[in-house]
């Protein structure tokens, strides 16, 4: 059977069965609280609480639905038989309307009925201390003529929640051997009981203050891997062996290892339905796990002709289903994000060469100052990254997270801007770029000025728009021309030198200590950025305590060239400058 077909034997079975068929949301999920659409019930997170009116919404209170889903904790498993980042989950939901009984009894008509596939064994909850063993779905499953019931605990058979809060229960999974004779979990039947108001982590924790209550209606959640199913069904050893894949594993070069095919056959359709769902590269939120999947399969060989014909095959495979899926849309990002790729990784190798051991805050560093994630420094540098973990990694990256988006919140409030720092100001990305480039041209003019005029310069204000810095600081006398030259002439030479522009955080009494520059005297927290240019914080040719944004080279910049020089009052001065 065609996974097209299984697919639509999955909803025409519970839509006989009294379920409204409901289409996939958008892998951006509406819900703040998670990155990327994970689960099919994602979308009905409020008909599981009550909030939401299932039968005044959908005309039952119970529905099915093939969701397009990511997981990226899955995302170093990729390659091997049956772990993916984008998927397809298969689902039926009922909101107060059936219970277990029915719940465990139409999957089991599913499997072995509709499909006729055998189950070789399920699982149901041992229990804990708030939750009572699941005796009642063990005896179903006898019933019905399952003999292999196998108790398992949270970590395994208790579900959710997804986000910072939510439904959650214990589940019931339900096992059936692939083509290698290998016994594969292929679908888990979720009883959303209760409702936590904490995360999965807390759960499992059993943090303080944190607690499970009853929901006020029983709630079924069910999930199936189409992908899983489908390689059960066609009897394959792989879920890229099934015809979900193998048009698009075909188009790779014959010699590339397996591992290798899979992982861009997977990384390959996950970047479309990414960029489909409207997700654009950046360094942060769902746009770093585009751009994470992007430069991972581009650092191990994936280039613009490659993906034009995994793309093809994609679109080929789901395009009448997925409409979103845009080919032209979808090859131009990953072309702009390869072309930028290219030029930092250069870069980002040669300091790679510099380094003896890549610790986790040096892998962090060649990420944030050249876009190189984690997989692709493991690529570029195996042995010096021997110890590098991915949680070691991503503490890093969560740590800088925390920090941005404190200063975020206080920049992106309204007035029509994206950015306004108070001394920078941006309405649109492309503004956004441009002030970025001044800011750091502001830092490398300060450094430039003291090198010429001496310590006398501090700044004393500084108000970044497109157009030009100004920068106001404290100095005696007029500034002559020569000495305007001279600085620039050493700004523009920084510029050349392409000086990587980073940061480190630290408590506010060491960074004073480092010799970087501040302005205000008292209003710094207690722990602050240092920005520096250079390769290290002690051989920096510029430090100053900042919030940011900058650009990662300042061979970004272009050239700087100064434009006035005048007086703002007594012993101050002030110069327009920008760059081009
Ligand atoms: N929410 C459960 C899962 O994602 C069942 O759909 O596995």
């Amino acid at each position: 059977m065609k996974a097209d077909e299984i697919r639509k034997r999955f909803l025409d079975f519970f839509v006989k069965n009294g379920h409204t068929a409901v289409a996939s949301s958008s892998l951006v999920p509406t819900d703040p609280s998670v990155l990327l659409t994970t689960a099919g019930m994602q979308q009905f997170k409020p008909y599981y609480t009550g909030e939401g009116d299932a039968v005044r919404d959908f005309g039952a209170k119970s529905t099915a639905s093939c969701q397009k889903s990511f997981r990226t904790s899955d995302i170093d498993e990729v390659g091997d038989e049956r772990h993916l980042t984008f998927f397809e989950m298969l689902g039926n939901f009922s909101f107060g309307g059936y219970e277990k009984r029915e719940a465990i009894t139409l999957a089991f008509n599913f499997i072995t009925k509709e499909m006729a596939l055998p189950i070789s064994y399920v699982t149901v909850f041992e229990g804990s201390a708030a939750v009572p063993r699941d005796e009642e779905s063990a005896g179903i499953w006898k019933e019905l003529g399952v003999t292999d019931v196998r108790y398992e605990g949270m970590e395994d058979v208790f579900w959710g929640p997804t986000g910072s809060s939510g439904p959650c229960g214990p589940t019931t999974e339900i096992y059936c051997k692939s083509g290698s004779g290998e016994d594969t979990e292929i679908w888990n039947v979720v009883f959303n009981q209760f409702f936590y108001n904490g995360s999965r982590e807390d759960l499992l924790a059993g943090a303080a203050g944190k607690e499970l209550k009853p929901l006020p209606q029983f709630g079924v959640d069910t999930g199936m891997g189409l992908e899983r199913l489908v390689m059960v069904s066609q009897g394959v050893k792989t879920v890229f062996e099934t015809d979900l894949f193998t048009p698009i594993v075909v188009t790779l070069p014959a010699d590339l290892p397996e591992r290798t095919k899979y992982v861009f056959a997977d990384h390959g359709r996950a970047i479309a339905f990414l960029v489909g769902d409207g997700v654009r590269p950046m360094n942060k939120g769902a746009g770093y796990v585009l751009r994470r999947l992007m430069r991972r399969i581009i650092a191990q060989g994936m280039d613009t002709a490659l993906f034009a014909a995994v793309l093809k095959a994609t679109v080929g495979i789901y395009g009448v289903l997925y409409p979103e899926l845009d080919e032209a849309i979808i090859l131009g990002v990953f072309n702009d994000e390869y072309a930028k790729f290219q030029k930092t990784m250069t870069l980002g190798a040669k300091e790679l060469g510099r380094m003896d051991v890549v610790t986790a805050e040096a892998a962090f560093k060649l990420f944030e100052s050249y876009g190189l994630p984690y997989e692709a420094i493991k690529e570029m540098a195996p042995q010096k990254t021997a110890s590098l973990t991915r949680a070691d990694f991503d503490k890093e990256f969560e740590k800088h997270q925390a920090v941005s988006r404190a200063g975020a919140e206080k920049k992106f409030g309204g007035h029509g801007l994206i950015l306004d720092t108070g001394e920078l100001k941006a309405g649109s990305e492309e503004e956004l770029k441009k002030v970025t480039r001044l800011h750091t041209a502001t830092h490398l003019l300060q450094q430039a000025l003291r090198d010429v005029l001496g310590a006398e310069v501090e700044q004393r204000g500084s108000d970044i728009t497109v157009e030009r810095t100004r920068f106001d600081f404290s100095f005696s006398r007029k500034v002559t021309a020569e000495e305007l030259k001279k600085a620039e002439d050493i700004v523009n030479a920084k510029v050349r030198e392409d000086l990587p522009m980073t940061f480190v955080e630290m408590p506010l009494t060491e960074a004073k200590k480092t010799g970087a520059l501040y302005y205000f005297k008292e209003k710094y927290p207690d722990t602050v950025k240092v920005y520096y240019a250079g390769t290290s914080l002690e051989s920096a040719y510029s430090k100053e305590f900042c919030g940011g944004p900058h650009v990662t080279h300042t061979a970004a910049l272009g050239t700087f060239k100064i434009l006035k020089e005048e007086a703002v009052s007594q012993g101050i001065r002030r110069i327009r400058a920008t760059v081009e």
